[in-house]
């Protein structure tokens, strides 16, 4: 099956997270992080997005391009910790916090979005909440990246009790272990690891962040505390340096396969849906965070 061929045929283009599969990293058109993945899929002018990556990458492409086809290969790629946020719950915490503004990470459903203020990915949240005026701001529903955004600003974090199992599962043990072997290395982490495994690290950042960082450092080893998949991104965009990693699997993003991406292409399905309203809704939050940017 040629990809290229098919891709032209439906006038596709495929998105993939910095943690997919190599052989899906291999054929994507836009690589990157959450940030990266949605401004790609606001600019695309193909009538169809494959979006390679889990469940809530591919809802918010649609709410970015709703007349576009968004198919995401396989349904089951869910997000666990976006499924840790209830409409119901966050509805009650608004109502116990008048005051304050809700800001989503984009790892959330698209119903959490259209109740939201704002969105953020792990590259601009503690941007985005600067950029707030409000005192008290109700952060859904990565704790441990709210807990970071605190670290940067005098608001009022009201945290989620959400986490992501991958990130979470990152020890300081491990990180301190790493360093020992290897004690030149920097040692850059995801801001959704835990607070002791921050306090260990060199630089804090977002996938994508971790690779504009590799690249430009004068430093020729790195340990890497996030989801394994952007250790073969980083070895491949840098031949000469080297990545140790935690080896942590999310094993969501791995459901996607290169089989299940050519039948997505072949048939269009599965195909991602929201209601109309939802869609409305949800879009506002995310244009305001694609205006803040990256920093
Ligand atoms: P970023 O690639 O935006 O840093 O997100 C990490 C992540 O956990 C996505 O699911
Ligand atoms: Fe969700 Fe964590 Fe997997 Fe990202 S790495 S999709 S946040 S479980």
């Amino acid at each position: 099956m040629n990809l290229d061929r098919l891709k032209k045929e439906k006038n596709a283009v495929i998105l993939a997270h910095n943690y997919q599969l190599p052989e899906i990293q291999d054929v994507a058109d836009y690589l990157g992080d959450s940030l990266a993945l949605a401004q790609s899929a606001s600019k695309t002018d193909t009538d169809v997005i494959v979006v390679c990556g889990v469940d809530f990458m591919a809802e918010t492409a649609l709410i970015l391009s709703p007349d576009k086809v968004v198919v995401l290969p396989d349904l089951a790629a869910t997000c666990p910790m976006a499924a840790m946020a209830t409409p119901e719950k966050l509805k009650r915490m608004k109502n116990e916090h008048p005051n304050a503004r809700v800001v989503s990470y984009v790892n959330t459903t698209a119903e959490i979005k259209a109740l939201s203020d704002v969105c953020c990915t792990s590259a601009n949240a503690v941007n985005v909440v600067k950029s707030l005026p409000e005192k008290e701001i109700i952060f859904v529903p990565d704790m441990n990246l709210g807990k970071y955004v605190q670290r940067f600003t005098s608001q009022k974090i009201i945290l989620w009790p959400g986490y992501c199992y991958v990130h979470r599962d990152i020890k300081k043990e491990q990180i301190i272990k790493l360093k020992k072997m290897h004690q030149d290395a920097e040692i850059l982490v995801h801001p959704e690891c835990s607070p002791e495994v921050i306090d260990t690290a060199d630089f804090v950042y977002s996938t994508g962040g971790m690779v504009e960082h590799a690249k430009k450092s004068n430093s020729k080893e790195f340990i890497i505390g996030t989801e394994e998949g952007l250790c073969y991104r980083l070895k491949k965009e840098n031949p000469d340096k080297k990545f140790y990693s935690t080896n942590s699997v999310c094993s969501e993003m791995k459901k996607i396969t290169f089989e299940k991406l050519v039948h997505s292409l072949e048939t269009l399905k599965p195909r991602i849906n929201l209601p109309d309203k939802i869609i409305e809704d949800a879009r506002e939050p995310i244009e305001k965070m694609m205006k803040i940017g990256k920093r």
